[in-house]
């Protein structure tokens, strides 16, 4: 059940999902909707228009609004470095010919991984058995996952920072900590002991170490049942001192303090996060892609895939969006005359209609460059709980056109 955190853990269980995918998907839409609210950007001072067009665009990316995280860049905790390598290896998804909808990482179906941040307090004296204990309550709020989102893992990881051990501290020998993991099953009413509505998950016997040292645990059934309004009760962590500690000096270590002399025992740091994988499976469907190709700059008014740059700085997005700072999304535009030629892609039927186009020009229209290729991108942004998300974006990128 325990592990430390070099090792993966077992696959777990992906459920069967009933139903997921009814219409092509707001996924589908995605750039079309970033460009057709692009375009307004500049063709419209309506903000209510721009408003309506943004909510577009973000219901398409899967969001119901555009993430509004508190406090300043500065204030906010740092992107994981593991995510951030996720998200590096994941611009090379598609090169990797890999399906943008797992978590290799992991090995499960996802494409929305979210370090979900504990907003639980450390209680003192809540424990009326142990009153030198360390208790720490863990919440994680995963009713940031939306409804339709299936959740594929929940793995809880506990960090522990522990002080630097003195030289009269290596002579006793580093002392042991127990610490045991518990999940809350109800509210405990004031007098009540909190014992019992507690049910144990994992006790186990820690040792300092040099090295921040970290547990994995998969917690992914007890975060499904989380997900139901009025279930989750959060976690209760208790860490109780070696025998032999001095209770005075019980505080729990802070790394930014100066480095102590003292021989005083005291607890670890404790860090916990919740890392959720989950799969929204309206933006999944299962296609392989090469990756972004490169589209060149040559002036013809012929159908093809012209460069266009989006910086999320113009949009205004910069304080929500971590990575990457803009992307080459490119668009398609140009004329699909007659005789449509081979390089234009055009369906039978586009070869048909430019036909009736160059007999009647008024009635039939030219057929439409559209984008026929398109590839995926993955984005890493804060959500209205400060948690970071790294999250993969079908249909993000215009690869090819061709006349439909
Ligand atoms: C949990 O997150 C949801 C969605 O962001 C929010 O509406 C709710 O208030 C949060 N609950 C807590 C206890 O923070
Ligand atoms: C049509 O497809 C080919 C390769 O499949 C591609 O090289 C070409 O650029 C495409 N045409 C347009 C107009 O994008």
């Amino acid at each position: 059940m325990i592990q430390l955190h070099s090792g993966r853990l077992p696959k777990p269980q992906v459920k069967n999902h009933r139903a997921p995918l009814q219409s092509p998907g707001p996924n589908m839409a995605a750039l079309l909707m970033l460009a057709v609210w692009l375009l307004g950007l500049q063709a419209f001072s309506d903000a209510e228009d721009r408003n309506h067009r943004e909510r577009l665009f973000l219901r398409s990316l899967g969001l119901s609004e555009r993430p509004q995280p508190g406090g300043s860049h500065h204030s906010r905790r740092p992107v994981p470095s593991e995510l951030w390598r996720m998200f590096r290896s994941s611009e090379n998804i598609q090169a990797r010919h890999s399906d943008p909808c797992t978590v290799s990482e992991y090995g499960v179906r996802g494409n929305i991984i979210r370090y979900v941040q504990d907003q639980g307090r450390l209680v003192s004296g809540w424990s009326s058995s142990c009153q030198a204990c360390l208790v720490k309550q863990l919440f994680f709020n995963v009713s940031v996952l939306q409804p339709v989102e299936l959740l594929s893992l929940a793995q809880l990881e506990i960090r522990l920072h522990w002080k630097p051990l003195g030289p009269a501290g290596l002579l006793r020998g580093p002392r042991a900590v127990s610490m045991s993991l518990s999940r809350v099953i109800r509210a405990t009413l004031r007098g009540a002991d909190p014992r019992a509505s507690r049910r144990l998950l994992l006790s186990q016997s820690l040792r300092p170490q040099l090295e921040p040292a970290a547990i994995a645990m998969d917690l992914t059934p007890l975060a499904e049942s989380w997900r139901k309004p009025g279930h989750n009760y959060g976690l209760v962590v208790e860490l109780s001192p070696p025998p032999g500690a001095d209770p005075e000096e019980l505080t729990p270590f802070l790394p930014g303090n100066a480095f102590p002399l003292e021989e005083a025992w005291t607890f670890p740091l404790m860090e916990a996060t919740l890392v959720v994988v989950s799969l929204n499976p309206h933006q999944c469907r299962s296609r392989q892609r090469r990756s972004a190709v490169h589209v060149p700059v040559t002036p013809s008014n012929i159908c093809k895939a012209r460069r266009l740059y989006i910086d999320f700085k113009d949009v205004g997005w910069q304080d929500w969006i971590i990575a990457p700072p803009g992307y080459m999304a490119n668009y398609c535009h140009g004329e699909c005359p007659f005789p449509l030629s081979e390089s234009l892609n055009g369906t039978n039927h586009a070869i048909l209609q430019t036909l009736v186009h160059s007999l009647d020009p008024q009635g039939t229209p030219q057929p439409c460059c559209v984008p026929i290729r398109l590839s995926p991108i993955s984005m890493l942004y804060y959500d209205n709980n400060d948690n970071v998300v790294l999250r993969h974006y079908q249909d993000m990128v215009v690869d090819e056109c061709g006349c439909r």
